[in-house]
């Protein structure tokens, strides 16, 4: 690898690398991806081993201590976020200036950058005590946030979290409990649930990680950094994905149009479209996330007894995707949102939701990463270069 920087200095040459192809922008030491082979490792353990056996908090704090947890410092982290789930009244009263048709993504984005509002003593990114209470803060509160976007939505009460339950069963209840009757958690939608947050819990360096750390390089706090990165993940072609698959799914169930013929049409690229859900900048082969979601699709669906014609659509789709020539040689493969939303719906989730989701399991992964980047020494203000093409010195007309 090459030190552009050392190279501009000695050479004076700008690299022009639309996208972030082939510019690292930092080192890291949180997870590690080999996209040739489909390998994803969070500070080491294989994805496929966290998914199995940890659980998403377990996983948080791997990710931003760098070790596995002994079991006092789980159980402690467990009932400190436990104790921080609360929202101050202040900021329940926020959602009430929102229309109730308001994206919960930009919800949970205004909410958390809002979030910091009530922190102001707690800001200052070079104190690891103050960085240490905010991180308990995020986790702890954003699926309280989440939740009531969501309740919002339904026009429903809020709850107020329930800390006798886990971080997941009591996120489910707060999504779909009521004032009226007590509410008892499906272990199976529990621990699916619990699978997806850790698959999503890190990426290394996408578009919303990515996000976070360059607003964070300004030494910006971290509220205001993640709720940036909330929202670079909103957009279709990051985390917004697991939504626009659904839709697509559903458009073409309700259109009748055969899987053969809407592939084609995206093989034409008319209007545009894409396979939603399917290639990544980084896998060009199976994403190793993407077939545990399978396996959990089929396993969610079988246990809760429901039939949907949407997940048969998307293995149809997989099916005629992967023996394509156009898929195959352009390498593209279902990524982790291809499933995604087909178990999130038969959870109850509404569309909308899908990407709230992805965004409570991202969030270790972004504290992880603006963390390590503030105690990098070696840390500058993030500021690409641009190559100039517009008009070169102009006179300034008479008027
Ligand atoms: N459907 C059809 N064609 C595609 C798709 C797709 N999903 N993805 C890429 N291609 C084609 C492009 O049209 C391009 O074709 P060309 O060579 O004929 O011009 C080629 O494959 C390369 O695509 P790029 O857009 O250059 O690849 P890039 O790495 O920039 O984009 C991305 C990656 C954004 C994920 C893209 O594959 C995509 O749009 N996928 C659909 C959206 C999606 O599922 N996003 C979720 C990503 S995972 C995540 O964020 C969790």
């Amino acid at each position: 690898s090459i030190d552009i920087s050392t190279l501009t200095k000695q050479t004076g040459l700008t690299a022009l690398d639309q996208g972030f192809v082939n510019t690292a922008a930092t080192k890291s030491a949180i997870t590690y991806i080999d996209g040739d082979a489909g390998i994803l490792r969070y500070r080491g353990y294989a994805i496929e081993d966290l998914a199995a056996n940890s659980t998403y908090l377990e996983t948080a704090w791997l990710l931003i201590h760098g070790e596995l947890p002994t079991a006092v410092e789980l159980d402690h982290f467990e009932d400190t976020i436990r104790r921080h789930t609360l929202l101050h009244e202040d900021l329940r009263r926020f959602f009430d200036a929102l229309p109730h048709n308001a994206h919960p993504m930009s919800v949970l984005s205004s909410a958390v950058g809002a979030l910091g509002t009530f922190y102001q003593d707690s800001l200052d990114v070079h104190d690891p005590e103050q960085v240490e209470i905010s991180t308990i803060r995020l986790l702890a509160k954003l699926p309280v946030i989440a939740a009531y976007a969501h309740k919002k939505s339904l026009g429903q009460a809020f709850l107020y979290p329930d800390n006798s339950l886990s971080f997941v069963d009591n996120f489910l209840k707060l999504n779909f409990g009521n004032m009226a009757e007590p509410y008892v958690v499906n272990p199976v939608l529990s621990r699916a649930l619990e699978r997806l947050l850790i698959l999503h819990e890190d990426h290394e360096q996408n578009a919303s990680t990515s996000t976070v750390r360059l607003v964070g390089s300004t030494e910006a706090n971290i509220f205001s950094s993640i709720s940036a990165g909330i929202n670079a993940l909103y957009g279709p072609l990051h985390g917004g994905a697991n939504e626009a698959v659904l839709t697509m799914l559903k458009e073409i169930k309700d259109s009748g149009e055969s899987v053969e013929r809407f592939v084609e049409r995206v093989k034409n690229k008319e209007d545009g479209i894409r396979l939603m859900g399917f290639g990544h900048r980084v896998y060009k082969n199976f994403d190793p996330r993407a077939k545990l979601v399978k396996e959990s699709a089929d396993e969610v669906l079988d246990a809760l007894g429901v039939r949907d014609d949407l997940l048969d659509i998307a293995k149809e789709l997989e099916e005629v995707a992967l023996a394509d020539d156009y898929f195959i040689e352009r390498k593209l493969y279902p990524n982790v949102d291809f499933y995604t939303g087909v178990i999130y719906k038969a959870m109850g989730f509404p569309p909308r939701m899908f990407t709230v989701l992805f965004a409570i399991g991202r969030m270790p992964g972004w504290i992880a990463h603006w963390r390590e980047m503030n105690e990098d020494p070696a840390t500058r203000i993030g500021r690409p270069q641009q190559l100039y093409v517009g008009p070169t010195e102009r006179a300034w007309p008479r008027r």
